[in-house]
């Protein structure tokens, strides 16, 4: 059985959040000043030899995209950290930041030194009012104790949008304007927060400098899968066992975290699928239990590993009505900015509810497959491109459940 190896929550429970002295007791803060002696390139070498991919969704080398920043010039830089968390049934992000606020504003001022930027912003999930008041502790701590030297750190909350998780329309949102995705490139490691360099990571990501640079790029890529070394932060919901969170490390497989870490399916039923990654994330039946659940594994049975949402369904689960539910959301949550999406996930949505209803025909799911393809490709960021994923892979792995409900 897989077991748990705490390293974003190396102090969970150990220490008191509100007290910095208990996050200096256990080293907190000994890697900034490392960090600073070590000199800028050097810890951007170490991030990048770590191979920390974010912990947010895309899975991009951290430290690469540290280095776009910190090789262009400007007068100012800016670090923010994602915590905007929207992804429906994840919540590592405020366990980490509720437990251990210091472990990621260290993260952030090592990132700040790295790339010569000293101002950083957490954009914080607005249903999070208590998490944005330990932040706001943690930092004022911070200041008064002098340990973040000339890097200053705000909070700003969002608003319940979910496209304002992606990065540039989170930069958007922090600059007043409407959330709404920018075109990419420029990329904002380049041209970011008001125009200036700008390095954009999740709480999970940030959550694991302090370590990497206590222990060395060498230690951290060790650990878990080759290609996406580390542990990442999984959050069990659905009908599970133990609807809760586990640390792992990130070769274990689906089944280890399902029925390992999950004890598997409540009431004794038996399993239909897992949804992994969140709202956008693929489904995956019993066949692919064995896959590892790293990035890249993931991938390549059209899954995502994703804010690392785990959601468990068991066999009297109607997979046709969760897709309509979930294509619901995404009508929903589009922001409108590009056709293809504000289109798209309106009429998938209608679709999935015809069929539902035992309306539809077979040609009307083949269209719906299409248009999942066609937005895939299409659509301006990340929101329209993986919203089609539940229903793509649904298709592929669960399509007899869609023909039984055929008029
Ligand atoms: C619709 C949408 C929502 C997103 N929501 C989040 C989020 O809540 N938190 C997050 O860290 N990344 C989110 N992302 C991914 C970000 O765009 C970006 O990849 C991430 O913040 C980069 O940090 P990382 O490299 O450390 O993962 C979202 C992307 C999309 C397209």
């Amino acid at each position: 059985m897989a077991e748990e190896m705490r390293i974003v929550l190396r102090n969970y429970g150990k220490i008191d959040p509100l007290k910095i002295e208990d996050y200096i007791g256990v080293g907190g803060y000994q890697s900034l000043a490392k960090a600073r002696d070590m000199g800028q390139a050097a810890v951007i070498d170490e991030v990048r030899n770590s191979n920390l991919r974010g912990r947010g969704g895309a899975g991009f080398n951290a430290g690469m995209k540290w280095g776009f920043s910190y090789n262009t010039p400007a007068d100012q830089k800016y670090v923010v950290c994602n915590a905007d968390e929207g992804e429906p049934g994840t919540y590592k992000d405020r366990i980490i930041m509720q437990n251990d606020p210091h472990n990621l504003l260290e993260g952030m001022a090592i990132c700040g030194y790295a790339i010569g930027a000293t101002k950083g912003f957490i954009y914080c999930r607005g249903e999070y009012p208590y998490v944005v008041d330990v932040l706001n502790t943690a930092i004022d701590q911070a200041k008064a104790a002098g340990v973040l030297g000339d890097f200053d750190i705000e909070v700003r909350m969002g608003a319940g949008a979910y496209v304002c998780g992606e990065e540039t329309a989170l930069i958007e949102s922090i600059e007043g304007h409407r959330g709404e995705p920018r075109f990419k490139p420029p990329f904002p490691g380049v041209e970011g927060l008001w125009g200036k360099p700008t390095v954009v990571n999740n709480v999970g990501t940030f959550a694991n400098i302090p370590v990497i640079i206590d222990k060395g790029a060498e230690w951290y890529s060790s650990i878990g899968a080759a290609k996406y070394p580390g542990t990442k932060v999984f959050t069990l919901t659905g009908d599970v066992v133990n609807k809760t969170f586990f640390e792992l490390p990130t070769d274990v497989t689906v089944r280890d975290v399902v029925f390992g870490m999950g004890g598997g399916v409540k009431d004794g039923k038996k399993f239909k699928a897992v949804q992994i990654g969140g709202t956008s994330g693929g489904f995956i039946p019993e066949s692919l239990l064995d896959t590892q659940v790293d990035f890249d594994s993931m991938g390549a049975v059209g899954a995502t590993l994703g804010s690392g949402a785990v959601f468990v369904m068991d066999e009297d689960t109607d997979l046709v009505d969760v897709i309509d539910r979930i294509t619901k959301f995404f009508e929903h949550e589009s922001c409108g900015k590009c056709a293809p999406c504000r289109e798209g996930t309106k009429r998938m949505h209608e679709i999935v509810s015809k069929v539902n209803q035992g309306l539809a025909t077979a040609e009307d799911i083949e269209l719906s497959e299409r248009l999942g393809r066609v937005m895939t490709r299409a659509c301006l960021c990340g929101l329209g491109q993986a919203a089609p994923a539940p229903l793509l892979t649904t298709l592929a792995h669960f399509r007899p459940e869609f023909n039984a409900k055929l008029g």
